[in-house]
């Protein structure tokens, strides 16, 4: 099937690759020249593991162009892929996708042929039909579904797992309104991926994509509260209450006797809280709409707020412990907002350090993939190292704010000998608590 990709940032670019894997022509649309040059040489414009690879597997099938109206013209499927950031009130910003709809609309009007368009971007409930639609309608003079048809498929991707779960996704859901539109996405999906098709209406589905992103927030402030919760009463250690609690069967069912230890579990631990593209925004949209439509959403506006609040509560912990940053070296152990990315978007490392800076701290960052996001950012304010070790040597306090598996291999040891004062926050649990706390002054999440 031929198939053009509007946007080509994170979302659109491995969806396009992934659909030109299986055997789709593709057509990728961008208004920056640079990005469609850099696709055109195989370049991928964003970091993501086996991206290139897939690139040039399909090089003679995977295509990029400034041009929407020709693109429209040539394929008979459109995905939109733009941003949908979050506004300077907190709610989506839904101005790209209005814009592309309008585009879309001005193109479908010299097309003497049906075409079908499936939104991917992340939006609240009724756009696909409101907006979407409408504007498409709208400038073309054409009438859904006759005209055109329509669609929601919401995008399940994990940064630095993306390709996988593009190529090999758990489900793959389908929203739609009309038989032809569904006829047409189940041709397309169909016999080329082995997850089983959730059929469905577009609100549906582009509620499912909210809940979903929802459900794993909530998981991770819950388990933030928990450990706020556990720290006032002595001997008890969050971590290890939900260890005990999370092997519940309900939670974590048994195969012949033995824990399968499903993936959820690891969204039950306490630590610095949750960052991204997607959850931080994706909870601002959903509470805002819930608001505008007169639903109540306290719990996903508190999970929020307690994410927000989740690296003064650990500062303010700290604080009573060190008394005064000024003068003082911090070290902070990860930028990125996860392992395994260069992504600082909405991480909690940048709170850790609005907060150091309002308190004359001097900020020594390390990670191995984040750096030069973070320089962009802050430019001298802060000190930057490639090499753990080095940027521990002289440090008062190190804090620990990515999970990264270099940081896990520095020994007790030798946080002892490199820091002026050996104390190190835990904010991941990552470090064993008993080792750790023989060789150094051992604070984390979760305990006293
Ligand atoms: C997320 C969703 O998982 C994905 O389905 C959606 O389409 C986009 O948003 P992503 O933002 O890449 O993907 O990150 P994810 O790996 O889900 O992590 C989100 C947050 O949860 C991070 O802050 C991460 O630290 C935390 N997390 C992740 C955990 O606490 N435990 C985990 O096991 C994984």
């Amino acid at each position: 099937m031929k198939i053009s990709v509007i946007g080509t940032g994170y979302v659109g670019l491995v969806t396009g690759a992934c659909f030109a894997e299986k055997g789709h022509n593709v057509v990728c649309v961008d208004m920056r020249k640079e990005i469609v040059d850099k696709i055109n040489k195989n370049m991928p414009t964003i970091h993501e593991p086996g991206l290139k690879e897939l690139m040039d597997k399909s090089k003679d099938r995977l295509h990029a162009t400034t041009d929407l109206t020709a693109a429209i013209m040539d394929t008979e499927i459109s995905f939109i892929c733009v941003g949908t950031p979050m506004n300077k009130k907190g709610g989506i910003d839904l101005s790209q996708i209005i814009d592309v709809s309008k585009s879309i609309g001005k193109a479908l009007k010299a097309k003497n042929a049906w075409h079908m368009v499936v939104v991917k971007s992340t939006v609240v409930p009724g756009t696909t039909i409101n907006i979407v639609a409408k504007n498409i309608a709208d400038e073309s003079k054409l009438r859904f579904p006759e005209g055109f048809g329509i669609g929601f498929n919401p995008e399940f991707l994990r940064e630095g797992n993306a390709v996988v779960d593009s190529l090999s996704p758990d489900r793959i859901v389908l929203g739609t309104e009309d038989d032809k539109s569904l006829k047409k996405l189940k041709l397309l999906y169909g016999d080329k991926f082995e997850a089983q098709l959730v059929l469905t209406n577009t609100r549906t589905a582009e509620m499912v994509k909210y809940v979903n992103n929802s459900l794993l927030s909530t998981l991770i402030s819950f388990s933030n509260e928990i450990a706020n919760i556990c720290e006032a009463v002595p001997g008890v250690d969050a971590d290890e209450v939900l260890q005990i609690v999370t092997m519940d069967s309900r939670i974590n069912p048994r195969h012949e006797g033995k824990l399968t230890n499903p993936q959820i579990i690891t969204y039950l631990r306490g630590g610095c809280g949750f960052g991204g593209s997607c959850f931080p925004k994706d909870l601002k949209a959903i509470t805002e709409y819930a608001n505008k439509n007169g639903a109540d959403a306290k719990l996903l506006t508190e999970v929020d707020n307690i994410n927000r609040q989740r690296a003064l509560t650990i500062m303010t912990r700290i604080e009573k412990r060190i008394k005064r940053f000024d003068g003082k070296t911090v070290t902070l152990l990860g930028a990125a907002f996860k392992p395994d990315t260069d992504d600082i978007r909405e991480s909690p490392a940048l709170h850790f350090i609005e907060l150091l800076l309002k308190r004359n701290a001097k900020i020594n960052i390390t990670d191995p993939e984040a750096l030069n996001n973070t320089k962009r950012l802050y430019g001298r304010k802060l000190r930057y190292f490639d090499d753990p070790r080095k940027a521990l040597k002289g440090a008062d306090l190190a804090i620990l704010v990515t999970r990264w598996k270099v940081f896990a291999e520095i020994k007790p040891q030798e946080f002892s000998s490199l820091m002026r004062t050996p104390l190190l926050f835990d904010g991941r649990r990552m470090y064993d608590k008993k080792a750790y706390s023989d060789h150094l002054e051992y604070m984390g999440v979760g305990f006293q």
